[in-house]
């Protein structure tokens, strides 16, 4: 038994009694039984690399290039992006991309390279390959962005998919990001990243890797361009990071490298060069738009596992109440089931959930509840009968169902990957619907299976449908909570057809925006468990997944007042501000960490209720442009390289920079400031970028910045929406967008176009619009004028 493995079932005997401790042995035995019986063993291998070139046949957006042991398809779309697949593979079928592989790009053309080479040439982007295999991604100017070595495979002699290996070197300056979401980054140094999505079984911190949701994607960004590359694999694997060394003119320089190994599937990738704007736009073209919450899932939420009770929720609700904090959603765990079987209620303790549902909606509150994927094996429970005849479950390699353990005890596990079992399980949220829940958070589905010993999951060599393709865990472990979103999202929109759904899960894959969020996990309450969730929400932002947030708080122990009170001031900033902890941990309210930390709170809330409209329009921009609300610094100015280094600020939005203490005592923050004059929005103070400025933070805020010239749509006191218009730098220009869109339906909001300059030592604010500009009709207040 390993420490981990020790920690987990001690977790497990901890929480639901000695019983559950008992079963993660004998669920660890069973699984290890079940691979070493369904697996058999890789036998001997053969490696092989491509071989030398022999020809080459033009194609839809670039061509097959053949080689002596492989051939490589080539194909830039409409968009830009660039795909290539070895051996045959094409970019479909895929698990990431969001419907059918875009439209190649007819103007691409593949040509002879230099030394016996190719090369497919598009607008953006041309992508060399060597007469080995090599294959170069270059800027239209000609400069490499990143190359990528022959791969090399080994394939079982008895036949079977090859396990491979690709290498690739970018600029010595290059900073690597993504990767999912990783508690170490943004900014992922040396080392070695698994790519195996893993509940931890603690509460973790900075070092903790894997965790939740991990994707084999990369924002590599360097002084000659950003690009993002996608590895099209499902399978487990590593990734092996190496920050290159800039020469600066008295060495030479080392590039920086990336060694890739999968355990299998297909060797195919997808790169997207272009600025950070352009890159994230052409990336969900391709992997989806991400879901738009209800404006209400933009507010501040209360979770707590423990609850306990109708009486206890009141009670919080009241404390908020009581006190004017306002409060869109409560969430209950766990402990809200019966006997912890999901899709059903405890009636003893929550014995009118409806009605008390409809109580909190009145106020303006909804309810969110918790789903867990495992289903309670025993025979007499509804849902267990129900998937068993449905033939839901995921099966061994002898047709038996699988048998894990989780919170409930002996569970069983539906195959999400089955489209079947997505349809049958999206129904369930009916009886979700009913008891007054308006969202949904989706927990436990990397899929965890408690184990005294080795990995806290499925045996490997469990079948899954894959979509009609067939397969086992290997394949479909990294995809479990992704499909599991796509069955309660399709579900909710075929029963509540008028409502944009607000689902959030803690594990998924590439594409996962398409149907909702997600959180940082059981992030350990700690400083460096604050700065890791930075990290997770920055990180999973540039992979396409831009609404997410910590715990506040963290979610293990008691945080002190002032680890509290900074981890509410930043989430009052993330996309997901929710206050949530674990079982036995110490209280989250507000007011429970004394008079002080109450009204900094307070000023938190406020400000988020405030900003809500900037919210609802970054929500949407989103959707339309793939832009995450949470932005690092170096988001417009790439080329910076000061600024891909600082990883402890953020852009929210182009309006706002967030400069969150993540230090116990400290009461001023040094924060690299992005080319512009910039605001601190409480003193008005100007501060001209780029460069280095040290910034008041007292414990009553963190300091926030506007951009010069930004237009902001605000909560104005009566309720209505007000531009907040921070006065453009003398000289020049200022812009903004609104989107107001106050509900939670699919209807097309309509953008609003700003600007603001200066006329005759005034700001003038303007709407533009197909006629012309004309005067804004709602209420403008100007900032930043300097002292009245
Ligand atoms: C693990 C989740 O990460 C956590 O948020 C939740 O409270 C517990 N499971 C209990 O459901």
């Amino acid at each position: 038994m390993d420490g981990r493995g020790l920690v987990r079932s001690v977790k497990a005997v901890g929480v639901v009694g000695a019983a559950q401790g008992v079963r993660a042995v004998r669920a660890a035995w069973r699984r290890r039984r079940t691979d070493a019986a369904g697996l058999p063993a890789r036998g001997a291998e053969r490696a092989r690399v491509p071989g030398p070139v022999t020809g080459a046949d033009p194609g839809p957006g670039g061509g097959v290039i053949h080689f002596e042991r492989s051939e490589l398809q080539v194909m830039v779309t409409a968009a830009g992006a660039v795909f290539w697949g070895w051996d045959g593979a094409g970019p479909e079928p895929s698990y990431a991309l969001a419907g059918r592989c875009p439209e190649p790009d007819a103007r691409a053309v593949l040509e002879p390279d230099k030394d016996g080479g190719w090369r497919v040439v598009a607008e953006r982007v041309t992508v060399a390959v060597s007469r080995h295999g090599a294959v170069e991604v270059r800027t239209p100017g000609g400069v490499v962005l990143r190359r990528d070595l022959p791969p090399r495979w080994w394939e079982p002699l008895e036949g079977g998919g090859a396990r491979w290996v690709q290498r690739s070197e970018v600029a010595a300056d290059a900073r690597f990001f993504g990767l999912g979401g990783r508690a170490s980054g943004p900014r992922l140094r040396d080392g070695t990243y698994r790519l195996w999505n893993t509940d931890p079984g603690r509460a973790f911190g900075p070092a903790e890797d894997p965790l939740y949701i991990t994707m084999p994607v990369q924002m590599v960004v360097a002084d000659a361009g950003t690009h993002l590359a996608f590895h099209d694999s499902t399978w487990d694997g590593t990734v092996v990071l190496h920050e290159g060394e800039d020469g600066a003119g008295s060495g030479h320089d080392r590039a920086g490298s990336c060694e890739l190994r999968m355990a299998g599937g297909p060797l195919r990738c997808w790169v997207v060069v272009g600025s950070p704007a352009r890159v994230l736009h052409v990336w969900t073209l391709l992997t989806g738009a991400p879901a738009v919450p209800p404006a209400w899932a933009l507010g501040h939420h209360h979770a707590r596992w423990g609850f306990g009770s109708e009486q206890e929720v009141r009670r919080i609700v009241a404390g908020y109440k009581e006190r004017g904090l306002p409060l869109d959603a409560v969430h209950l765990d766990i402990d809200h089931y019966d006997g912890h079987r999901v899709f059903t209620v405890d009636q003893e303790r929550f014995p009118t959930l409806p009605a008390l549902a409809e109580e909190l909606r009145r106020d303006g509150i909804r309810l969110v509840s918790i789903v867990d994927p495992a289903v309670k094996a025993e025979p007499g429970n509804a849902l267990y009968d129900a998937g068993t005849a449905a033939d839901a479950f995921v099966r061994d390699a002898s047709e038996r169902p699988v048998l894990g353990v989780v919170w409930p005890g002996d569970a069983v596990y539906p195959d999400f990957t089955d489209p079947r079992v997505r349809e049958w399980w999206g129904g369930l949220y009916e009886e979700r619907l009913r008891q007054g829940f308006a969202g949904f958070w989706h927990d436990m589905n990397e899929p965890v299976s408690f184990a005294a010993f080795g990995e806290a999951t499925l045996p490997r060599s469990a079948r899954h449908a894959l979509d009609g393709r067939g397969g086992d865990h290997r394949e479909a472990h990294n995809v479990y909570g992704l499909c599991m979103a796509r069955a309660g999202y399709e579900g909710l929109r075929a029963l509540r057809p008028q409502e944009r759904p607000f689902l959030f899960s803690r594990s998924g894959w590439v594409g996962m925006q398409r149907y909702g969020g997600t959180w940082s996990g059981d992030v350990a309450t700690g400083w460096p468990g604050l700065r890791a969730s930075l990290s997770l929400v920055l990180g999973l932002g540039l992979c396409g997944v831009p609404y997410s947030g910590p715990d506040v708080g963290g979610f293990d122990g008691s945080p002190s007042p002032e680890l509290y009170l900074r981890w509410f001031q930043l989430a009052a900033y993330l996309p997901l501000f929710r206050t949530h902890a674990a079982l036995r941990a110490g209280r989250r309210e507000p007011w429970e960490f004394g008079a002080e930390v109450l009204e900094h709170a307070r000023v938190a809330l406020a400000e988020r209720r405030r900003l809500l409209p900037y919210f609802v329009t970054l929500a949407h921009l989103a959707r339309r442009t793939g832009a995450p609300y949470v932005r690092p610094l170096w988001w417009g100015a790439p080329e910076d390289r000061a600024l891909r280094n600082c990883e402890d600020a953020f852009l929210l939005g182009d309006c706002l920079l967030v400069a969150p203490v993540l230090e116990r005592g400290a009461e001023r923050v040094a924060v690299r400031l992005p080319h512009g004059r910039w605001y601190d929005t409480v003193t008005e103070e100007a501060y001209e970028g780029p460069g280095q400025v040290l910034l008041e933070a007292p414990l009553s805020r963190i300091p926030v910045l506007a951009r010069a010239g930004a237009v902001l749509p605000v909560r104005g006191d009566d309720g209505g929406l007000e531009l907040e218009v921070w006065a453009p730098a003398p000289g020049r220009k200022g812009r903004g967008l609104v989107v107001a869109d106050a509900g939670d339906g699919w209807e097309e909001p309509e953008s609003e176009r700003y600007t603001a300059r200066w006329k005759r030592g005034r700001v003038v604010v303007e709407r533009e619009g197909d006629a012309g500009r004309s005067e804004p009709s709602r209420p403008v207040r100007v900032r930043g004028l300097g002292p009245a």
